[in-house]
C-alpha cells in the first residue's frame, strides 16, 4: 500500500504538523440536557449515558497517549454552563472542564475547543434557537464569559462547527431537532445568525489572547461534493447545483463574508466525501441502497456516504484559494465494520492532503472522527466512527483499540504516512 503511494518512501508531514481526534459534547459525554436528551434516534435509542465521557474523560485522555495524538478537539456543552440569558457560568461545570484541559495539556495534547456543535441550552431553543436573531448576543455573552474564563488554558478556538449540516438536518430534511422539512428561509436564516455570532466570538478570542501562546480562531465547514451521476442528466444536475449552491457556496460566502476584515485565522474543513444523485435520489446507504446495488453502480461508500479522496484535494486548494486562511482538517473519518476498508480510507485520504500541501496549501492538522464509537445523531448508535471500540452492553462503556487505532497510532509518532 505505502509503495501505491510515493515510490515506497513515506509521505512525510510538516514538523509541528498536529495529529487529533475530535468529539462532541452530545455525543460522548452523556447526562445532558439539551435537544437531544429526548430525541429518539432511528435505532430507537436515546443519547443517554453515551460514552459517559462525563464521568470518564481522564480515561479518554490516557486512551489518546496511547494514540499518540498530540491534539484534541473537543466541545465544551454551553446547556451545562449557563442555566439562563446573560447567567454567570456554573462553577461546578467550568471546574470539570478546566481540569479536563489541564490533563489534556500536561499530557502534550493541545485543546482545540469547539464552541458549537448542533446543541444549545432549552431556553435557547425555546425562543427559536438559532432562527432568532436575539440568539446572537446570548451566544456572544457566553462565549465571552467562557473565553475569559479558558484563556489560560485554550489557545485553539472552533466557533461553529458544520453550521450547513445543522441547519439542513434541522429545517430542510427533518431529521435533527426541530424536525423541520423544507423550509429555506429558516436554513439561511441559522447560517446568517450563526455567521455573525462566528465573527463577534472570533474577535472576542483575538482579543482576549491566551497564556498559553497565539490564538487562533475558525469554524467548520463541512464539504460534501454533490454531483449528478450521469453528467448529461438535467434533473440530477440541477439538484446537485442548487443542494451545492445552499449547502456549500452560500455558507461559505456568509461566514468569510467580513468586508474582508475577518477576524478568523483559520478555517476549519470537515471532509467525508461525496454524494451523487441518480434519478433524483442520492446514492448513499443511508438512502436504502445495499452496498451491493451501489457496488455494482461504481459507488464506494462507507455505512454513509460515498468515499472520494481525490475530491480533498481540489477542496483543500479551493478553501485556501477562498479564505486565504491555513487550515485545520478538522473532521475526516469513516464508519464500517471492514477496518481494511477504513485504513484504506485514511490512508487515501491522508495522501490527498499531502498532495494539496505539495501545492502550496497550509495545513495545519488532521483530527481523526472519531476518537470512538458514539452517538451518531439521527442513526443512534449504529455508526461505528472510532478508533477505540465502546461496548455500549456494559455500564463502564469499556473502550478497546480497533485496528485502524494502531495503524493511526503509527501515523501519528512518525508524523507520516507510508510504513
Ligand atoms: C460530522 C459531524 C460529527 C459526526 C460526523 C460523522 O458531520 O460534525 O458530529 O456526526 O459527521
Amino acid at each position: 500500500m505505502s509503495r501505491a503511494l510515493n515510490n515506497g518512501s513515506p509521505l512525510q508531514f510538516p514538523s509541528g504538523f498536529l495529529w487529533g481526534t475530535a468529539t462532541s459534547t452530545t455525543q460522548i459525554e452523556g447526562h445532558i440536557d439539551n435537544e437531544w436528551t429526548g430525541f429518539i434516534a432511528y435505532d430507537g435509542n436515546h443519547c443517554g449515558i453515551a460514552c459517559d465521557s462525563y464521568h470518564r474523560y481522564a480515561e479518554d485522555i490516557e486512551w489518546m497517549c496511547k494514540l499518540g495524538v498530540n491534539s484534541y478537539r473537543m466541545g465544551i456543552e454551553w446547556s451545562r454552563l449557563q442555566p439562563g440569558p446573560n447567567a454567570p457560568l456554573n462553577g461546578v461545570e467550568l471546574a470539570r472542564y478546566v481540569d479536563q484541559l489541564d490533563r489534556l495539556n500536561a499530557a502534550g495534547i493541545l485543546p482545540m475547543v469547539v464552541l458549537h456543535h448542533f446543541s444549545n441550552p432549552p431556553w435557547i431553543n425555546a425562543i427559536g434557537g438559532w432562527t432568532n436573531p436575539a440568539t446572537v448576543p446570548l451566544f456572544v455573552d457566553y462565549a465571552a464569559k467562557l473565553v475569559m474564563a479558558l484563556r489560560n488554558h485554550v489557545r485553539l478556538w472552533n466557533t461553529f462547527n458544520e453550521p450547513e449540516t445543522y441547519a439542513c438536518c434541522g429545517f430542510l430534511i427533518g431529521e435533527f431537532p426541530p424536525r423541520r422539512k423544507g423550509r429555506l428561509d429558516s436554513f439561511r436564516a441559522v447560517v446568517r445568525n450563526m455567521a455573525v455570532a462566528h465573527e463577534r466570538a472570533c474577535r472576542i478570542i483575538r482579543d482576549a489572547g491566551s497564556s498559553l501562546g497565539p490564538v487562533e480562531a475558525g469554524f467548520s465547514k463541512n464539504w460534501t461534493h454533490f454531483e449528478a451521476y450521469r453528467k448529461i442528466a438535467f434533473w440530477d444536475s440541477l439538484v446537485a447545483g442548487l443542494t451545492a449552491s445552499q449547502m456549500n457556496h452560500f455558507v461559505l460566502e456568509s461566514f468569510l463574508d467580513a468586508d474582508g476584515q475577518s477576524a478568523a485565522t483559520f478555517l476549519g474543513v470537515n471532509y467525508y466525501g461525496r454524494i451523487r444523485f441518480k434519478n433524483l435520489k442520492p446514492l448513499v446507504p443511508t438512502f436504502g441502497f445495499s452496498h451491493e446495488e451501489l457496488g455494482r453502480l461504481g459507488v464506494q461508500c462507507d455505512d454513509m456516504l460515498e468515499r472520494h479522496p481525490e475530491g480533498l484535494e481540489s477542496v483543500l486548494v479551493d478553501m485556501q484559494r477562498k479564505s486565504g486562511l491555513p487550515i485545520y482538517l478538522t473532521e475526516h473519518g469513516s464508519s464500517s465494520s471492514d477496518e481494511v476498508f477504513r485504513e484504506r480510507d485514511l490512508r487515501e485520504n491522508l495522501a490527498a492532503a499531502h498532495r494539496a500541501i505539495g501545492r502550496g496549501v497550509d495545513i495545519r492538522g488532521f483530527y481523526y472522527w472519531s476518537l470512538m464509537d458514539n452517538f451518531e445523531w439521527q442513526f443512534g448508535y449504529s455508526k461505528k466512527f472510532g478508533l477505540l471500540s465502546v461496548d455500549f452492553s456494559d455500564e463502564r462503556r469499556s473502550r478497546r483499540m480497533k485496528p485502524l487505532a494502531e495503524m493511526y497510532r503509527r501515523v501519528c509518532l512518525e508524523n507520516s504516512i507510508g510504513h
